[in-house]
């Protein structure tokens, strides 16, 4: 699976997005170890707080799955929209050491990381102290 086919697989997960009260489709992709590939979108809901970000679907829906180790994570807005805070904590906590593919509409995307993303992050390890 290249970063560009994990893309394309958010872009696909973003056509599933239930996002009738902002408009903003968000789709994502993540690899697993294994190099299977499981699927997020965001869904909206008319209490606004109860909304949920694509990339907390597809990487909540993984572990439902048994699946526990990520390589990489693709999410997929119109625009080129960066994972909001609260996701990058969750990847954070299940993915640290994702690299995050970061794409538009097009299929054209930017690299980066959890890391990078989110320095300084509260990890798990700080709780085994
Ligand atoms: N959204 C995501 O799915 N991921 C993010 O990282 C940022 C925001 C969604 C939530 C909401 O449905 C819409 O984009 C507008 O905020």
């Amino acid at each position: 699976m290249t970063p560009a086919e994990l893309v394309q697989q958010a872009l696909m997960a973003r056509t599933r997005a239930y996002a009738p009260y902002s408009g903003y489709q968000v789709g994502a992709a993540v690899l697993t170890i294994e190099g299977d590939v499981v699927l997020g979108c965001n869904v909206e809901n008319a209490a606004y707080p109860a909304t949920i970000c694509a990339e907390r679907v597809a990487l909540t829906a993984a572990v439902a799955q048994g699946k526990r180790q990520f390589t990489a994570i693709a999410v997929a807005t119109r625009n080129g929209g960066s994972p909001c805070g609260a996701c990058r904590q969750v990847m954070m906590e299940l993915g640290p050491d994702m690299t995050v593919y970061i794409a538009d509409a097009s299929g054209a995307y930017r690299t980066t990381t959890v890391r990078a993303l989110l320095p300084d992050g509260f990890e798990r390890d700080k709780l085994a102290d």
